[in-house]
């Protein structure tokens, strides 16, 4: 138990008469990257901004270590150690890259009575922004306006905002979505290294990357998980062949 970083107990979402989540339990442990597959609509991102705090569920609970942060804010979750990149992304276009990972960084320290224009003169928090940049291999692209990256550079950006944040656990909606292969294969290397320190809840289309990246899978199908497992136990699977993987 003391493993594990992030649980999910019977979680229910209906709009209307749509159940985008039906009863989902899972858990994210030490070390590991557990994956979420599901066809479109399957209630992956409703799940996401449950867990993040965006969207209220009807009911269940959410741990993240022995703490039940069900009832926290967004704001709270994440100085608690939850951190997130979006699906949609959410970075200030008209800012450069580092004065993005220069605001999650100094939010993170909580010094939130700065002026943007004292920030850009903190040495420290210039340095640790190029710290997290050059991590990702984005350090070329630290004055570069946020809204002139490729769209691939900015998915990367996001992911070194979600770290500046020191979470205890990272959730990643479609990180790969949109990159090119190189960049693809530049960010399953960097999560395998990553998940060693700090444990993924893993949203992904691109099936290489999911099957090569997962320690465990589970797939939501109507907002409900209807089977979990490693790799090897998904792709043997009848159910998932039929319902998702399409053979
Ligand atoms: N705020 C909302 N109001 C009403 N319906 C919603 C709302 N948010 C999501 N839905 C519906 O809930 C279902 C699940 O949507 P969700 O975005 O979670 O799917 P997803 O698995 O992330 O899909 P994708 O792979 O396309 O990103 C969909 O039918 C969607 O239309
Ligand atoms: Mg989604």
């Amino acid at each position: 138990m003391t493993d594990t970083v992030l649980r999910i107990e019977t979680l229910n979402k209906s709009f209307g008469a749509l159940v985008a989540t039906d009863n989902v339990s899972f858990d994210v442990k030490k070390g590991e990257i557990h994956t979420l597959i599901g066809p479109n609509g399957a209630g992956k991102s409703t799940l996401i901004a449950q867990i993040t705090g965006w969207l209220k569920p009807d009911s269940g609970t959410v741990w993240l270590g022995s703490k039940n942060i069900s009832n926290l804010s967004v704001a709270k979750r994440s100085r608690l150690g939850l951190g997130r990149s979006f699906q949609v992304s959410c970075l200030a276009m008209e800012l450069s890259a580092r004065r993005n990972v220069m605001l999650a960084v100094q939010s993170q320290q909580g010094s939130s009575f700065h002026f943007w224009k004292a920030i850009s003169t903190d040495k420290s928090l210039t340095e640790a922004a190029d710290k997290i940049l050059a991590t990702l291999n984005i350090l070329d692209f630290a004055d570069t306006r946020t809204s002139e990256l490729s769209h691939g550079k900015r998915r990367e950006l996001e992911v070194a905002c979600a770290l500046a944040l020191k979470p205890k656990i990272l959730l990643l909606d479609e990180p790969m979505a949109g990159l090119d292969p190189a960049s693809t294969a530049g960010l399953i290397s960097f999560l395998e290294q990553l998940k060693i320190d700090i444990p993924i809840l893993l949203i992904e289309h691109d099936m290489d990357a999911v099957f090569r990246l997962s320690d465990r899978i589970s797939v939501l199908l109507y907002g409900k998980i209807v089977f979990s497992g490693t790799p090897d136990e998904i792709q043997a699977s009848s159910i998932v062949r039929e319902a998702y993987l399409g053979q």
